[in-house]
């Protein structure tokens, strides 16, 4: 079967968007990414993207008027390349509702924290600040609200007593690694239906695992 072509918008190191290349590697994986757009030209992702081999386009937002013929730029590279899902990968530029709603039901975005607690910017300097003893990471459908389309899957780290922003940041990362790769691939085996607020995942048992922090 053929595999789904997804693209990878990113603005900077790339991490997640190699953490698809990587799962994609696999001969059994659904999708590809068939391309990578940034809004940087100077992103270190973008050179990660070439070494494997992979289509790569910089867009600069600043050479557009406003945010829609930007967005519009980009959704017409997507198309030409035959992409059928969008992954928001560090991509850091604010949308208009144009390109959510052209693309609807087939973007999604990363975001490090358990939404929708901490959306935005500084995301784990305020889970620290908040007090949180768990945070983590999440994985969901991009509508014109940011940060607060429905939500496809989540996975939860525990916040540690002596935790900087940028230890709680690796933490969660290292599972940003597991969860994207894993939410495209129910996105290309079709088991994603969207009702309302609520995301359902076909052929998933629930989970059984519980997380404490602190352990009791
Ligand atoms: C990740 O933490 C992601 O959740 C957020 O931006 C960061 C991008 O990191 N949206 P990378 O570019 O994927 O390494």
């Amino acid at each position: 079967m053929a595999k789904l072509k997804i693209g990878v918008l990113i603005s900077g190191r790339g991490s997640n968007m190699a953490a698809l290349i990587a799962a994609a590697k696999a001969a059994d994986y659904p999708a590809e990414v068939a391309v990578v757009v940034s809004n940087v030209a100077g992103a270190p992702g973008l050179k990660i993207a070439q070494d494997a081999g992979i289509a790569t386009a910089v867009i600069p937002h600043k050479g557009f008027p406003d945010r829609e013929t930007f967005d519009r730029a980009v959704s017409a590279e997507l198309e030409k390349r035959g992409v059928g899902l969008v992954a928001l990968a560090g991509f850091m530029r604010i949308q208009s509702p144009w390109f959510p709603t052209h693309w609807k039901d087939r973007i999604i975005n990363i975001h490090p924290s358990l939404l929708p607690s901490f959306p935005g910017l500084r995301v784990q300097q305020q889970a620290l600040d908040a007090g949180a003893r768990v945070s983590g990471c999440t994985v969901h459908f991009v509508t014109p609200d940011l940060d607060a389309g429905p939500i496809i899957a989540q996975a939860a780290v525990p916040v540690l007593p002596d935790d900087t922003a940028d230890t709680l940041a690796a933490r969660i990362l290292r599972q940003e690694h597991r969860l994207y790769p894993m939410v495209v691939r129910w996105f290309a085996e079709g088991r994603l239906s969207v009702a309302g607020s609520r995301v359902a995942v076909a052929g998933v048992p629930p989970t059984a695992t519980l997380l404490f922090s602190p352990e009791p």
